[in-house]
C-alpha cells in the first residue's frame, strides 16, 4: 500500500473512496459536514435515519452521493466525540482498513485523521493510521499450494491534512510505514513452521536484511561458540540436528563514539521441551518460541529503513530444544560464557540458557542499554494476559523510557519486581545457580536467573510470551513487540539530538 500527503476539500477529491468520520448521536466530524452540505444533506438524512450504528468501529459505504466528486464515501464511527481514546482511534482506522481491504476501490482519501485526540497530534495520527492500514494487508500465505488472488482492495492512499510545513507529517508517514514492514518481517518470521523458520534460516534472514540494508551480518557456528566458552547455548543445542547458530547485526547510524542499544532476542525455533518433553497440546505453537529474535529483525530492519542516527546491535542465540541421545539431562552442569554454572534441573527452562551466553556476549559492545526479548514463560499470560508485556529492569531510566515508548506505541508492558528474593528460589548445592526453582514465584526468579548475567549494565527484559502470539481459532503472530522497540529506539535517538 502506498501513502501521501495532501490538502483538498472532501467534496472535490478524486479519488475512488472517501473515508471521514462520524461521531455518536449524528454529530458530524468537519469533513462529513463539508460532504454533506455539497451533497444536499444526504449524509444527515441517512445518519438520523440510524443506518450508521453508533458504535466505535461501525461503518456505512455510501455510493454515487450527488455534488461529490469521488464515487464513494465511507462513514466510520468514532463513539462520542467527548470520550475519543487512542483506542477507539485505532479500531475506527481499523475497522476503515477492513472495509478499504474488500472494496473494489483502487485508491481513497483518508480523513479520519482530522479526529482530535487528547495528547496525540497530527502527526502521531497519521503514523498510526499508516500502521494499521499497512498492516491490515499483510497476509502469510505463501506455504499455500494455491494462493488467493484477490484483485479487490485499495493500493494507494492518500491522508487529507491542511499543514504549512508537511515535513514532520511525512516523516511520520514514513514511521509508521516502517513499523508495519518491520511488523510483518516479525510475524512472517513467527508463523512460519520449525521446519522451515530452523536457526539457519533466521541466519539467512539476517543476512538478506544486511544486503539489502545499512547493516552489517556476522553469523558464528557452533565452532566458534565453542571458542567463545559458550557452554550455555551449546547445551540447549544438543538435541537437535539442526546446527545452532548465533548472529550478530550490527546497524551504525550513530557516531563512532556512541555507545550502541544492544537488543538480545530469544531465538529458539522450536521448543519440544527437551527431555522435560511438554504435551503435546504445549507443543502445539511452540514454533513462536523464537518470536523474540523475529522483533529484534524486524526493529533493526525498520531503524535501519528509517536511517535513524542510533548504533543498534542485534544479538540472536538460535537454536532448537528437542530431546534426543545427546540431549543436556535434568541434573547436568554447565559452564556459561561469563563462568558461572549453572545446574539444568529443567530442560524445557531453555530460554534463560542460552539467553545468559547472549548477554554475557553483549558486553563486548559496552552498551548504553541491553535489552532481551524472549517469549520465556507461560506464567507471563497468567500475569497479565496478552495485552501487556512483562517488563524486568535493573534501571529506572531504562523503565521510564520503555514504558513510554510502549504507550506511545499502543504496545503496552508493565512492570515486574526484580527482587533479591527471588535468586534464593535458584539455589543448589552443586552449582552456581539452578535453571529453575520451585513454582512459587518462577515467573520473578525467571528474569532474576537473566539479571545474574546483566550485573554491570542497564538491562531490561520483556517476557513476550503473552502479546507475540494471537491465540485461539484465528492463531497467529502478532508482530508485537516490534512496534515498542522501534518507538524506544527511536525516542533513544531524539533525546540524544541537540
Ligand atoms: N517457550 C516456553 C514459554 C512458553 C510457554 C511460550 C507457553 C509460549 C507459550 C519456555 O521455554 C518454557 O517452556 N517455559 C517454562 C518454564 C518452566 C519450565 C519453569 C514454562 O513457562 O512452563
Ligand atoms: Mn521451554
Ligand atoms: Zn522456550
Amino acid at each position: 500500500m502506498e501513502f501521501t500527503i495532501k490538502a483538498g476539500s472532501p467534496e472535490k477529491l478524486k479519488s475512488d473512496c472517501v473515508v471521514v468520520g462520524v461521531y455518536a448521536g449524528s454529530d458530524l466530524t468537519a469533513s462529513a459536514k463539508a460532504l454533506d452540505k455539497a451533497a444536499d444533506g444526504a449524509i444527515t438524512a441517512l445518519v438520523a435515519r440510524g443506518e450508521l450504528d453508533d458504535k466505535v468501529g461501525a461503518t456505512l459505504m455510501l455510493h454515487d452521493l450527488p455534488g461529490i466528486a469521488a464515487p464513494r464515501v465511507l462513514l466510520v464511527s468514532l463513539g462520542k466525540a467527548d470520550e475519543l481514546t487512542d483506542k477507539s482511534y485505532r479500531d475506527a482506522v481499523g475497522a476503515a482498513a477492513k472495509q478499504l481491504a474488500g472494496s473494489v476501490a483502487a485508491d481513497a482519501a483518508f480523513i479520519l485523521t482530522e479526529t482530535e485526540l487528547p495528547h496525540r497530534d497530527l502527526a502521531w495520527r497519521i503514523s498510526q493510521a499508516a500502521q494499521i492500514l499497512k498492516d491490515s494487508t499483510y497476509r502469510c500465505d505463501e506455504l499455500k499450494s494455491k494462493r488467493e488472488e484477490s484483485k479487490k482492495g485499495v493500493k494507494k492512499v492518500v491522508f487529507i491534512a491542511k499543514a504549512k510545513d508537511t515535513a514532520p507529517l511525512e516523516a511520520a508517514l514514513r514511521r509508521g510505514t516502517a513499523i508495519a514492514e518491520g511488523m510483518a518481517l516479525a510475524k512472517t518470521l513467527g508463523n512460519l513452521p520449525g521446519n522451515v523458520c530452523t536457526p539457519t534460516y533466521l541466519a539467512t534472514t539476517a543476512r538478506k536484511l544486511a544486503k539489502d540494508h545499512k547493516i552489517k551480518v556476522e553469523v558464528l557456528e557452533k565452532g566458534d561458540m565453542e571458542k567463545l566458552g559458550m557452554g550455555a547455548l551449546l547445551s540447549v543445542a544438543r538435541g537437535s540436528h539442526e546446527p545452532p547458530k548465533f548472529i550478530i547485526l550490527n546497524y551504525k547510524g550513530g557516531k563512532a563514539k556512541d555507545k550502541p542499544v544492544v537488543l538480545v532476542g530469544k531465538g529458539i525455533t522450536f521448543d519440544s521441551g527437551g527431555l522435560s518433553l511438554k504435551s503435546t497440546e504445549g507443543m502445539f505453537d511452540m514454533k513462536y518460541d523464537m518470536s523474540g529474535a523475529a522483533c529484534v529483525l524486524g526493529a533493526i530492519k525498520a531503524i535501519a529503513k528509517l536511517g535513524e542516527e542510533i548504533n543498534v546491535i542485534g544479538l540472536i542465540p538460535a537454536t532448537e530444544n528437542m530431546p534426543g541421545g545427546s540431549s543436556i539431562k535434568p541434573g547436568d552442569i554447565v559452564t556459561s560464557m561469563s563462568g558461572s554454572t549453572i545446574e539444568i534441573l529443567n530442560t524445557d527452562a531453555e530460554g534463560r540458557i542460552i539467553l545468559a551466553d547472549a548477554l554475557s556476549y553483549s558486553k563486548l559492545f559496552n552498551p548504553e542499554y541491553v535489552i532481551d526479548v524472549a517469549t520465556l514463560t507461560g506464567a507471563t499470560v497468567i500475569a497479565l494476559g496478552t495485552k501487556r508485556a512483562a517488563l524486568f529492569t535493573n534501571s529506572s531510566e531504562l523503565q521510564e523510557a520503555l514504558t513510554k515508548a510502549a504507550n506511545n506505541s499502543n504496545d503496552f508492558c508493565w512492570s515486574m519486581p526484580l527482587d533479591d528474593e527471588y535468586f534464593e528460589n535458584l539455589s543448589t548445592n552443586f552449582a552456581d545457580m539452578a535453571n529453575v526453582g520451585p513454582p512459587e514465584g518462577s515467573f520473578g526468579a525467571s528474569a532474576y536467573f537473566l539479571s545474574r548475567f546483566t550485573q554491570d549494565v542497564k538491562w531490561a527484559h520483556l517476557d513476550i510470551t503473552g502479546v507475540a502470539w494471537q491465540r485461539g481459532k484465528d492463531k497467529r503472530s502478532t508482530g508485537r513487540p516490534t512496534p515498542l522497540l522501534i518507538q524506544f529506539l527511536i525516542d533513544h535517538c531524539n533525546a540524544k539530538k541537540p
